[in-house]
Formats: C-alpha cells, structure tokens, sequence
C-alpha cells in the first residue's frame, strides 16, 4: 500500500462523514502490519461531546477486530470535502495513537491534489507519556 493510495483511501472514507453541526469532514486511512486498512470517518452528535474523529473510528475500528500493530496512518480534513490544506489530528487522537504505536509510527497528511506530508508521531507527539510508562 503506497502513501498516495492510503490518503486516496482516507479521502473516500471522507464521504461517510457524519458532521451536520460543524460541516468539517475527515477522513482517515489505517495501516496495519499484516496489510489491512481500516478506515474511519467522524461522527458527529447533537450532544458534542460524543462526537468522534475519523482517526480514532479507524484505530477502535481496527483494535476491536483484534488488530493491534499498525504501520502509518493517512488523514484529510477539509469542510464539505474540500481538502484545501493540510489537517492534523488532535491531540486525543495522537495519544490514542501511542497507546498502540512508537513514536516511529508515521502519519500522513493529504490534501487535493497530489502532495501530502509525511510526519512522525514523535515530532506530532513529543516527549509523550505511554503504556511504556505504566511498568
Ligand atoms: N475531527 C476529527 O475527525 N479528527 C481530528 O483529529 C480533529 C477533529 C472532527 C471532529 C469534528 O467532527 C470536526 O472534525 C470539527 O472539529
């Protein structure tokens, strides 16, 4: 699975966003080491705060089908569909993020068009606290 198809994957999971209270969609594209991809989009709520990112639909996703090794992460972010710029997760997604992977983990992040940026949950999350630390 190359970077470019990964971010495709996140671009259509985009579609299935469910945010009619703020308009912005997000898409996101998940890698895991045995090569399967999950995909998640987020879920909005008329309440708020259960609202849910695209980037934790695809790791709880994954993790409840008993997959827990992952390889890098593909993100769009954009209202209704346009992708203009480049989005970053937020923080609760980042440390959702490291409860699962190494701060080699890679994160992807697209926009229209071809160009994407490539970033390490490292430089996305540094000096994070994780289950490393629970021992
Ligand atoms: N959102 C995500 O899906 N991922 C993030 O990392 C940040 C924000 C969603 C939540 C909400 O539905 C919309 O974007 C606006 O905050």
């Amino acid at each position: 699975m190359t970077d470019t198809e990964l971010i495709e994957a996140a671009k259509k999971a985009a579609k299935n966003s469910y945010s009619p209270y703020s308009g912005y969609t997000v898409g996101a594209a998940l890698l895991s080491k045995d090569g399967k991809v999950f995909t998640g989009c987020n879920i909005e709520n008329a309440a708020y705060s259960p609202t849910n990112c695209a980037e934790r639909t695809a790791f709880f996703k994954a993790v409840s089908e008993g997959v827990r090794e992952f390889v890098k992460i593909a993100v769009v972010g954009g209202f209704k569909l346009d992708f203009k710029d480049y989005f970053a997760p937020c923080g609760v997604c980042r440390q959702v993020m490291r409860e699962f992977c190494g701060e080699e983990f890679v994160i992807l992040l697209g926009k229209n068009g071809n160009e994407y940026r490539k970033l390490t949950l490292e430089e996305l999350l540094p000096c994070s606290f994780s289950n490393e630390s629970m021992v």
